[in-house]
């Protein structure tokens, strides 16, 4: 398995301002997140009942799931809201040549 590289996902300006947007890297589906400290991104299926975080509520530094109203904080993945009870995986992110890049 090779390791860790830095991926293309999303041109910058496809990134939706202040709201979450959905992308797929290979077989991987990201949830790219624009704060207000730059661009965050973790697996976009919930880790409590799998539901999508892209058709969540974004504010801030916050998504919401749609399914249950669980959420995370997008910059280290904690839960902040039940019924999510343990930590998304979130990746490091750069912008590179006008793309945001994945770490994974
Ligand atoms: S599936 Fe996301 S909180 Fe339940």
């Amino acid at each position: 398995m090779p390791g860790k590289q830095w991926r293309d996902a999303i041109a910058v300006d496809g990134v939706e301002s202040n709201w979450v947007t959905r992308v797929a890297v290979g077989t991987r589906q990201f949830a790219i997140y624009d704060t207000p400290s730059g661009i965050h991104a973790s697996l976009a299926v919930c880790n409590h009942g799998g539901a999508d975080l892209c058709d969540g509520y974004f504010d801030g530094h916050v998504i919401e799931c749609p399914l249950h109203q669980g959420a995370f904080d997008v910059r280290d993945g904690r839960p902040v809201c039940p019924p999510a009870t343990r930590s998304m995986r979130v990746f490091e992110t750069r912008i590179k040549d006008g793309m945001v890049q994945i770490l994974f």
